[in-house]
Protein backbone atom coordinates (compact mmCIF):
# COMPACT_ATOMS: atom_id res chain seq x y z
CA UNK A 1 0.00 0.00 0.00
CA UNK A 2 1.23 3.02 -0.55
CA UNK A 3 2.01 5.54 1.83
CA UNK A 4 1.42 8.57 -0.15
CA UNK A 5 -1.07 11.08 1.82
CA UNK A 6 -4.15 11.89 -0.45
CA UNK A 7 -6.02 14.64 1.37
CA UNK A 8 -9.35 15.95 0.46
CA UNK A 9 -9.11 19.43 -1.24
CA UNK A 10 -13.15 20.99 -1.58
CA UNK A 11 -13.44 24.03 -3.93
CA UNK A 12 -16.94 25.90 -2.93
CA UNK A 13 -17.75 28.03 -6.26
CA UNK A 14 -20.87 30.61 -7.24
CA UNK A 15 -22.19 27.52 -9.55
CA UNK A 16 -20.66 24.19 -7.74
CA UNK A 17 -18.82 22.77 -5.31
CA UNK A 18 -15.97 20.14 -6.06
CA UNK A 19 -13.82 18.10 -4.72
CA UNK A 20 -11.24 15.46 -4.77
CA UNK A 21 -8.70 14.08 -2.99
CA UNK A 22 -5.30 14.82 -3.92
CA UNK A 23 -2.12 12.78 -4.67
CA UNK A 24 0.64 14.93 -2.81
CA UNK A 25 3.22 13.29 -4.53
CA UNK A 26 2.39 13.59 -7.83
CA UNK A 27 -0.01 16.93 -7.17
CA UNK A 28 -2.76 15.71 -9.10
CA UNK A 29 -6.43 13.90 -8.11
CA UNK A 30 -6.29 10.32 -6.30
CA UNK A 31 -9.83 10.05 -7.38
CA UNK A 32 -12.30 11.48 -9.88
CA UNK A 33 -13.84 14.58 -9.02
CA UNK A 34 -17.46 14.99 -7.41
CA UNK A 35 -19.07 17.66 -8.31
CA UNK A 36 -22.69 19.16 -6.50
CA UNK A 37 -24.72 22.25 -7.72
CA UNK A 38 -24.24 24.78 -4.92
CA UNK A 39 -27.32 25.23 -3.63
CA UNK A 40 -29.44 28.23 -4.93
CA UNK A 41 -28.94 30.27 -1.75
CA UNK A 42 -25.24 29.40 -0.62
CA UNK A 43 -25.54 30.08 2.97
CA UNK A 44 -23.17 28.62 5.22
CA UNK A 45 -25.17 25.81 6.84
CA UNK A 46 -26.83 24.86 3.33
CA UNK A 47 -23.15 24.82 2.02
CA UNK A 48 -21.86 22.86 4.80
CA UNK A 49 -24.60 20.25 4.05
CA UNK A 50 -22.89 19.46 0.48
CA UNK A 51 -19.49 19.69 2.37
CA UNK A 52 -20.36 17.03 4.43
CA UNK A 53 -21.75 15.10 1.31
CA UNK A 54 -18.84 15.12 -0.80
CA UNK A 55 -16.37 14.26 2.58
CA UNK A 56 -18.86 11.02 2.69
CA UNK A 57 -17.44 9.72 -0.79
CA UNK A 58 -13.91 10.28 0.34
CA UNK A 59 -13.25 10.08 3.20
CA UNK A 60 -12.35 6.21 3.35
CA UNK A 61 -9.32 7.52 1.45
CA UNK A 62 -8.22 10.82 3.37
CA UNK A 63 -6.78 8.99 6.23
CA UNK A 64 -6.32 11.44 9.52
CA UNK A 65 -5.95 14.60 7.29
CA UNK A 66 -7.66 17.51 7.69
CA UNK A 67 -9.57 18.74 4.67
CA UNK A 68 -8.77 22.09 2.86
CA UNK A 69 -12.14 24.04 1.45
CA UNK A 70 -11.30 27.04 -0.54
CA UNK A 71 -14.24 29.93 -0.56
CA UNK A 72 -14.28 32.90 -2.99
CA UNK A 73 -13.92 35.69 -0.22
CA UNK A 74 -11.24 36.46 1.98
CA UNK A 75 -10.57 34.86 4.56
CA UNK A 76 -8.29 35.65 8.18
CA UNK A 77 -7.54 32.25 10.37
CA UNK A 78 -10.65 30.80 9.22
CA UNK A 79 -13.38 33.61 9.37
CA UNK A 80 -14.55 34.79 6.12
CA UNK A 81 -14.79 38.43 5.87
CA UNK A 82 -16.15 39.51 2.65
CA UNK A 83 -18.10 37.88 -0.14
CA UNK A 84 -19.00 39.95 -3.34
CA UNK A 85 -19.90 36.04 -5.50
CA UNK A 86 -21.71 34.32 -2.11
CA UNK A 87 -24.12 34.78 -0.11
CA UNK A 88 -23.66 37.68 2.10
CA UNK A 89 -24.35 35.29 5.46
CA UNK A 90 -21.14 34.44 5.38
CA UNK A 91 -19.66 37.53 6.31
CA UNK A 92 -18.31 36.63 9.70
CA UNK A 93 -18.53 33.10 9.89
CA UNK A 94 -15.98 30.66 11.37
CA UNK A 95 -16.14 28.48 8.62
CA UNK A 96 -13.06 26.35 9.28
CA UNK A 97 -15.78 25.59 12.91
CA UNK A 98 -18.51 25.29 11.10
CA UNK A 99 -17.20 23.09 8.28
CA UNK A 100 -15.30 20.82 11.23
CA UNK A 101 -18.39 20.44 13.03
CA UNK A 102 -20.33 19.30 10.00
CA UNK A 103 -17.41 16.41 8.97
CA UNK A 104 -16.26 15.65 12.29
CA UNK A 105 -12.72 16.54 10.89
CA UNK A 106 -10.32 19.49 11.12
CA UNK A 107 -11.00 21.82 8.18
CA UNK A 108 -8.24 24.52 7.01
CA UNK A 109 -10.38 27.25 4.94
CA UNK A 110 -8.88 29.42 2.29
CA UNK A 111 -9.39 32.16 -0.37
CA UNK A 112 -10.16 30.26 -3.56
CA UNK A 113 -7.58 31.85 -5.45
CA UNK A 114 -5.29 32.08 -2.83
CA UNK A 115 -5.37 27.97 -3.19
CA UNK A 116 -4.81 27.96 -6.75
CA UNK A 117 -1.97 29.88 -6.05
CA UNK A 118 -0.56 27.34 -3.64
CA UNK A 119 -1.63 24.24 -6.12
CA UNK A 120 0.45 26.45 -9.12
CA UNK A 121 3.60 27.04 -7.07
CA UNK A 122 4.02 23.70 -5.49
CA UNK A 123 3.24 21.56 -8.99
CA UNK A 124 2.15 23.65 -11.65
CA UNK A 125 3.00 26.86 -13.65
CA UNK A 126 4.78 28.62 -11.16
CA UNK A 127 6.91 26.32 -9.72
CA UNK A 128 9.93 26.83 -7.83
CA UNK A 129 9.16 30.54 -9.41
CA UNK A 130 11.31 33.02 -7.83
CA UNK A 131 11.05 36.88 -7.55
CA UNK A 132 6.90 37.96 -6.98
CA UNK A 133 4.31 36.07 -8.96
CA UNK A 134 1.22 36.59 -9.01
CA UNK A 135 -1.49 34.48 -10.24
CA UNK A 136 -5.16 35.74 -11.52
CA UNK A 137 -7.71 33.44 -11.80
CA UNK A 138 -10.15 34.70 -14.28
CA UNK A 139 -13.96 33.30 -13.34
CA UNK A 140 -17.15 34.81 -11.97
CA UNK A 141 -14.88 37.09 -10.58
CA UNK A 142 -11.13 37.91 -10.72
CA UNK A 143 -8.83 36.09 -7.66
CA UNK A 144 -5.69 36.67 -7.07
CA UNK A 145 -2.41 34.76 -5.32
CA UNK A 146 0.59 37.10 -4.58
CA UNK A 147 3.72 35.02 -4.14
CA UNK A 148 7.04 36.26 -3.56
CA UNK A 149 9.87 34.03 -3.51
CA UNK A 150 7.88 31.08 -2.23
CA UNK A 151 5.91 32.63 0.38
CA UNK A 152 2.06 33.83 -0.31
CA UNK A 153 1.08 37.17 0.74
CA UNK A 154 -2.82 35.84 1.40
CA UNK A 155 -6.31 37.61 0.47
CA UNK A 156 -4.90 40.52 -2.10
CA UNK A 157 -8.06 41.02 -3.85
CA UNK A 158 -6.68 42.18 -6.71
CA UNK A 159 -9.55 41.79 -8.42
CA UNK A 160 -11.58 44.90 -6.86
CA UNK A 161 -8.86 47.31 -8.04
CA UNK A 162 -10.74 49.83 -9.18
CA UNK A 163 -9.83 50.83 -12.77
CA UNK A 164 -11.70 53.37 -14.78
CA UNK A 165 -13.62 54.51 -12.52
CA UNK A 166 -14.75 50.14 -12.10
CA UNK A 167 -14.69 47.23 -10.09
CA UNK A 168 -11.98 45.57 -12.20
CA UNK A 169 -13.48 41.86 -12.12
CA UNK A 170 -16.84 43.50 -13.08
CA UNK A 171 -15.10 44.64 -16.68
CA UNK A 172 -12.47 41.87 -16.83
CA UNK A 173 -13.72 38.67 -15.41
CA UNK A 174 -14.73 35.85 -17.92
CA UNK A 175 -17.89 35.88 -16.70
CA UNK A 176 -18.00 39.38 -17.86
CA UNK A 177 -17.00 38.17 -21.68
CA UNK A 178 -19.66 35.98 -21.18
CA UNK A 179 -22.51 38.29 -20.00
CA UNK A 180 -21.40 40.70 -23.04
CA UNK A 181 -20.84 38.18 -25.23
CA UNK A 182 -17.65 40.23 -25.62
CA UNK A 183 -15.34 38.70 -28.57
CA UNK A 184 -11.53 36.90 -27.51
CA UNK A 185 -10.52 40.69 -29.23
CA UNK A 186 -12.50 42.72 -27.24
CA UNK A 187 -11.89 40.96 -23.92
CA UNK A 188 -8.57 40.98 -24.62
CA UNK A 189 -8.50 44.68 -24.84
CA UNK A 190 -9.95 44.53 -21.16
CA UNK A 191 -7.35 42.25 -19.83
CA UNK A 192 -4.44 44.31 -21.16
CA UNK A 193 -5.81 47.45 -19.06
CA UNK A 194 -5.84 45.32 -16.57
CA UNK A 195 -2.52 43.32 -16.00
CA UNK A 196 -1.21 46.65 -17.37
CA UNK A 197 -2.27 48.35 -14.40
CA UNK A 198 -1.51 45.38 -12.07
CA UNK A 199 1.91 44.95 -13.44
CA UNK A 200 2.67 49.08 -13.18
CA UNK A 201 1.79 48.44 -9.36
CA UNK A 202 3.49 45.00 -8.29
CA UNK A 203 6.37 45.28 -10.97
CA UNK A 204 6.12 40.80 -10.85
CA UNK A 205 8.32 38.54 -12.70
CA UNK A 206 5.92 36.27 -13.54
CA UNK A 207 1.83 36.21 -14.34
CA UNK A 208 -0.12 32.78 -13.87
CA UNK A 209 -3.97 33.03 -15.61
CA UNK A 210 -6.06 30.68 -13.95
CA UNK A 211 -9.79 29.58 -13.24
CA UNK A 212 -11.57 27.49 -16.17
CA UNK A 213 -11.12 29.90 -19.31
CA UNK A 214 -7.15 29.37 -18.82
CA UNK A 215 -7.72 26.02 -21.05
CA UNK A 216 -8.58 28.72 -23.80
CA UNK A 217 -5.27 31.15 -23.36
CA UNK A 218 -4.60 30.68 -27.09
CA UNK A 219 -7.86 32.85 -27.89
CA UNK A 220 -6.29 35.77 -25.59
CA UNK A 221 -2.63 35.51 -24.04
CA UNK A 222 -1.00 35.92 -27.22
CA UNK A 223 -3.21 39.68 -27.42
CA UNK A 224 -1.62 41.03 -24.81
CA UNK A 225 1.26 43.48 -24.73
CA UNK A 226 2.95 43.36 -21.11
CA UNK A 227 6.68 43.79 -19.81
CA UNK A 228 6.18 40.87 -17.78
CA UNK A 229 5.78 37.04 -19.10
CA UNK A 230 2.48 35.85 -19.26
CA UNK A 231 1.32 32.34 -19.18
CA UNK A 232 -1.49 29.59 -18.24
CA UNK A 233 -1.78 27.86 -15.36
CA UNK A 234 -1.17 24.09 -15.64
CA UNK A 235 -3.14 22.54 -12.88
CA UNK A 236 -5.93 24.59 -14.58
CA UNK A 237 -9.87 24.74 -13.19
CA UNK A 238 -8.18 22.23 -10.73
CA UNK A 239 -5.58 24.34 -9.10
CA UNK A 240 -7.65 25.98 -6.00
CA UNK A 241 -9.01 22.02 -4.75
CA UNK A 242 -4.88 20.63 -5.12
CA UNK A 243 -3.43 23.60 -3.52
CA UNK A 244 -6.56 23.54 -0.55
CA UNK A 245 -5.68 19.19 -0.04
CA UNK A 246 -1.63 20.91 0.13
CA UNK A 247 -2.41 23.33 1.88
CA UNK A 248 -4.29 21.12 4.85
CA UNK A 249 -1.34 19.04 4.40
CA UNK A 250 1.21 21.76 5.45
CA UNK A 251 -1.39 22.85 8.56
CA UNK A 252 -1.41 19.51 9.75
CA UNK A 253 2.39 19.04 9.12
CA UNK A 254 3.24 22.68 11.11
CA UNK A 255 4.84 23.88 7.60
CA UNK A 256 1.80 26.21 7.53
CA UNK A 257 -0.68 28.36 9.88
CA UNK A 258 -4.32 28.45 9.26
C1 LIG B 1 -13.52 37.78 -4.38
C2 LIG B 1 -12.22 37.06 -4.12
C3 LIG B 1 -12.16 35.80 -4.94
C4 LIG B 1 -12.43 36.09 -6.40
C5 LIG B 1 -12.48 34.83 -7.25
C6 LIG B 1 -13.68 38.03 -5.85
O1 LIG B 1 -14.88 38.67 -6.11
O2 LIG B 1 -13.56 39.03 -3.69
O3 LIG B 1 -12.10 36.78 -2.75
O4 LIG B 1 -10.90 35.21 -4.79
O5 LIG B 1 -13.65 36.77 -6.55
O6 LIG B 1 -13.50 33.97 -6.84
Amino acid sequence: MSSTPTPLGIDIGGSGIKGAPVDLDKGAFAADRVRIETPGSSTPKAVAKVVKEIFGEFEHMCGDAPVGVTVPAVVTHGIVRSAANIDKGWVGTDAAALLSDAIGREVVVLNDADAAGIGELRFGAAKDAEGTVIVATLGTGIGSAVIVNGILVPNTELGHLEIDGHDAEKRASSAAREAEDLSWEKWAKRLQRYFSHVEDLFWPDLFVVGGGVSKKADKYLPLLKLRTPIIPAKLRNDAGIIGAASQAWAVKQGKASR
